[in-house]
């Protein structure tokens, strides 16, 4: 166990205990079928950060996943402070990682709501995390592209953010294969989509670019924030598809994702960019400033 699971704290509809006692019955829908909602946010200097952002996302979710909630938003945001503040007991230091997970509850084999006891479960997560340092900025990751497709939305919506992430596994331990860092996933027609667990950004003849929402991907709250920040700084940037090749020729690279901000590519492929680019570096600097004023 690594020292920020030991100092870990779940709760489970309201209680909490330390990380490695935690349970979660075996009939659990979550377990069962993957039918579970989830976030990931964080602080930033030990202070909640966007929790309002991710709750919105959440109860989106929740209605694009038929899966009503039996609490409140200020029941689950009690919750949520409250394992916040116990994990910080136990660790002095360290930014806080929370997850917020939903399922759809305990309940019998079978599909249909009847088979569902009445109440969701409700689990939080929280660790510590080390924010993306200087150094691991400098030296970046590598993508690959997936052979995979991103679900399509009419199959299974990338927008919900469900417990079912079997789509970003897969593509991810592809890439772990062929010895890169993580995988895109582009849809049927080439058009790039968004990583594993990541927005996508290129700077393509000057103009940042990233795939509109209308592709099929998750509503990246960095992704907006990064768009805004973009804007702010007189950086044209445009919603439209990328296709693969466009990406291939790109003059720079950088994913976005709560845990790590702006994050640059410096290999695709077979292509390689020597240093993160200077528009990455600036919206990395920007971003920073305007998440520790928040
Ligand atoms: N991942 N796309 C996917 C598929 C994601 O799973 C995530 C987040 C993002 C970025 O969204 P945001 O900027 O709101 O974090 C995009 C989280 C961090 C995770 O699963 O750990």
């Amino acid at each position: 166990m690594t020292l920020f699971m030991e100092k870990a704290v779940i709760s489970i509809n309201g209680i909490i205990t330390p990380a490695s006692e935690a349970k979660i019955p075996v009939l659990d829908r979550g377990f069962i079928y993957g039918d579970s909602l989830y976030e990931v946010a964080r602080t930033v200097n030990r202070t909640p950060f966007q929790l309002n952002e991710h709750f919105d996302r959440l109860w989106k979710s929740s209605s694009l996943c038929k899966m009503p909630f039996t609490f409140s938003r200020d029941e689950l945001l009690k919750e949520v402070l409250q394992t916040i503040e116990a994990f910080k007991k136990n660790d002095s230091q360290s930014e806080v990682y929370t997850r917020i997970m939903i399922t759809r509850g305990i309940g019998e084999m079978g599909l249909g709501k009847s088979a569902v006891q009445t109440k969701n479960q409700r689990v939080i997560y929280c660790k510590g995390f080390e924010p993306i340092s200087d150094q691991k900025f400098t030296r970046g990751m590598s993508l690959c592209f997936s052979s995979r497709i991103r679900n399509d939305r009419r199959a299974l919506d990338p927008a919900m953010k469900s417990g079912n992430y079997l789509n970003s596994v897969l593509a991810y331990l592809e890439a772990e294969e062929r010895g890169f860092d993580d995988a895109i996933l582009c849809n049927a027609h080439d058009q790039v989509t968004e990583g594993t667990t990541f927005n996508l950004f290129a700077v393509i003849k000057g103009v940042l670019r990233t795939a509109p929402l209308s592709i099929g991907i998750l509503d990246g709250i960095t992704r907006r924030d990064v768009i805004r920040v973009a804007k702010e700084q007189s950086i044209n940037v445009l919603e439209e598809p990328i296709h693969k090749d466009e990406l291939l020729a790109a003059d720079e690279i950088f994913i976005t994702s709560t845990l790590r901000e702006v994050f640059p590519i410096l290999k695709i492929e077979d292509r390689s960019f020597e240093h993160p680019g200077p528009i990455t570096q600036k919206l990395r600097i920007a971003y920073r400033e305007w998440a520790a004023q928040s």
